[in-house]
């Protein structure tokens, strides 16, 4: 069992991966948040943070690195929009993780009264207002309060474990 305390230089890095290992056994969905700053280009992000927090009201959170370039934006930003990842996104998802490169060019959108564009094929949308965002450690919580959502009627979800992408086995 580790445990987690304050270890310095090769210990630290060794159990900061413990830690990533141990964490990575959590097995989760694969979302895009899609936002804009004040009338600029939309971009999108891809996190596995994504959680539902409370049904009344309906709020949602997700966690955003402090070292993201995307901070900026997301610091000012008063909208959000969360698309649940199908397994056909998964090059989407690469491509929406890489630094500097969080273009939504070529990929389909729909658009949403707060201007932050939903993925046209994602298995749910999310629509927020930033309800609240907290500091965390090396990440800032964002928690929204959905103004309005949709979900396809089928599909299958990407998934995300042990540090890389899942499918869900095949049913029957
Ligand atoms: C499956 C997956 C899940 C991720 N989840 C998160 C997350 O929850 N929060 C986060 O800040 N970054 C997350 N990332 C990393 C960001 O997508 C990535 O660091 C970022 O887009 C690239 O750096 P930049 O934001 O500085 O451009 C995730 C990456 C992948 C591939």
């Amino acid at each position: 069992m580790s445990t987690v305390q304050k270890p310095a230089g090769e210990a630290a890095a060794d159990e900061a991966r413990k830690f990533r290992n141990a964490l990575g056994w959590f097995t989760t969905g694969v979302a895009v948040i899609t936002s804009c700053a004040d009338g600029g280009r939309p971009i999108g992000i891809t996190v596995n943070s994504f959680s539902s927090v409370s049904l009344d009201p309906p709020l949602v959170l997700w966690c955003l690195d402090k070292k993201s370039d995307t901070l900026p934006l997301f610091e000012k930003a008063k909208h959000f929009t969360v698309n649940v990842l199908r397994e056909e996104h998964r090059e989407i998802s690469s491509r929406l993780a890489r630094k500097g490169d969080h273009s939504l060019e070529a990929i389909e959108l729909l658009h949403t009264e707060s201007g932050c564009p939903a993925l046209k094929e994602a298995l749910a949308h999310f629509e927020c207002e930033v309800e609240a965002r907290h500091d965390a450690g090396d990440h800032v919580i964002m928690i929204g309060r959905v103004l309005k959502f949709d979900h396809a009627e089928d599909g299958r979800p990407l998934l995300y474990h042990r540090g890389g992408y899942q499918m869900l086995p095949p049913v029957g």
